[in-house]
């Protein structure tokens, strides 16, 4: 980066910071504020939100973070021979929508478009949704080439849609939406909240949280033991599930079950330079916060909704299941070295355990 471009994006990131910490400053002036509040301000302010910033850079331009769409295109090429396999249970229907909330730049998207074919292909419309403007412009360039012929198109989160026949996907989507930290300290339930001092933990009524987590502990929890809560999930499922007349839900996250992430903990992160801390109070609207998804959670809410079979399984089992590993191996012999160098290790990334292939979790459910 020039010198001069450099002075102009640290000013701009302190100007952010300056603006989020004003908001913060005079909320605090109120008292102290959840976790989950901040979070929300931090990465959702219309104005200066991290993911609603007009300009960059941020999380894989600033190079807070990278999805697993950095690490080559074979996560979309599995997907696009699952979906393929979902729309031959159905029958083939005509026409097969692809809507991705929460898709970002739509790599994931120009991924599944470039490696699709035949019958399949001719069924097949994918519809990004994501209202943050620096993704959107990034997704309006990858997918240019479907755009015309109406194989790609552009949906705004509040938009009504009419429900289709297809599929709900999404890559750390659910990572982002905002969640409250909540611990057990023996006697009773804690929430985290942001003062003037900094963080701290203030005994609180945890209403369904705490009915959730004694559940998922099975009256065995320890001190310790916390687990984040996403208050506005059941309202996101319950939209999405709206728009599927017949096909399948499948998302891939960080995350776990709920009776582990409670076991560990699980706290809010924050991503800035590629580099992962708990500071969730620091750097707002400049750096990524995220949560672990609660699996179990997700999967109780798609059932509420009427899906069936929700099952998740680690995201390195699900592309073995999936991926045409021996084919791919065949063919990768006929790529010039650093292009197969390349797939392979897209390949080790999506699969071993220190990487994705273990924390990262791929849920499936279907409406039939
Ligand atoms: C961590 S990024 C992931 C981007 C992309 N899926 C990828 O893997 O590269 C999370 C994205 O979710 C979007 N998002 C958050 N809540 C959303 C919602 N309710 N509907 C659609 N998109 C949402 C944010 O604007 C952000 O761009």
């Amino acid at each position: 980066m020039p010198p001069g471009e450099s002075v102009q994006t640290f000013s701009k990131a302190v100007s952010v910071m300056r603006a989020i910490e004003t908001i913060i400053k005079s909320r605090l002036a109120a008292g102290i504020i959840p976790a989950a509040e901040v979070m929300a301000l931090a990465l959702y302010h219309p104005e200066h939100g991290y993911y609603r910033r007009a300009e960059g850079p941020w999380g894989f331009e600033g190079k807070d973070y990278y999805t697993a769409l950095d690490c080559g295109p074979l996560l979309g090429q599995t997907l696009a021979l699952r979906l393929e396999k979902a729309w031959e249970t159905m029958g083939c229907p005509k026409h097969f929508t692809v809507l991705e909330p929460g898709a970002g730049r739509g790599w994931l998207g120009r991924d599944l478009l470039t490696s699709i074919q035949g019958a399949f292909a001719e069924a097949f419309r994918y519809v990004h949704m994501d209202d943050n403007p620096a993704a959107r412009r990034a997704a309006e360039s990858a997918l240019m080439p479907w755009i015309a012929s109406g194989r790609a198109g552009f949906v705004g989160e509040s938009q009504i849609l009419q429900p289709f026949v297809g599929a709900i996907l999404s890559n750390e989507l659910f990572d982002a939406v905002p969640a409250q930290p909540w611990r057990w300290n023996g006697t009773a339930w804690e929430r985290e909240m942001l003062g003037t001092e900094g963080p701290r933990w203030e005994p609180a009524m945890p209403g369904e949280a705490g009915v959730w987590f004694d559940a998922q502990s099975e009256g065995a929890l320890e001190v310790g033991d916390g687990s984040v809560w996403v208050e506005a999930l059941p309202e996101l499922v319950h939209k999405f599930a709206g728009y599927i007349e017949q096909g399948l839900f499948l998302t891939i996250d960080y995350g776990d079950s709920a009776a582990r992430l409670l076991a560990k903990g699980a706290d809010l992160r924050r991503y800035k330079a590629h580099s992962v801390d708990g500071k969730w109070w620091e750097d707002l609207g400049t750096s990524d916060l995220t949560a672990d998804v609660d699996f179990t959670r997700l999967a109780t809410l798609l059932s509420r909704e009427g899906f069936q079979l929700p099952t998740h399984q680690s995201l390195g089992r699900w592309v073995r299941e999936h991926a045409p590993l021996i084919e791919w191996e065949a063919q990768w012999q006929e790529l010039a070295g650093p292009v197969r160098m390349a797939r392979m290790e897209n390949l080790l990334a999506l699969t071993l355990p220190g990487m994705m292939g273990d924390r990262f979790k791929v849920l499936e459910a279907w409406r039939r």
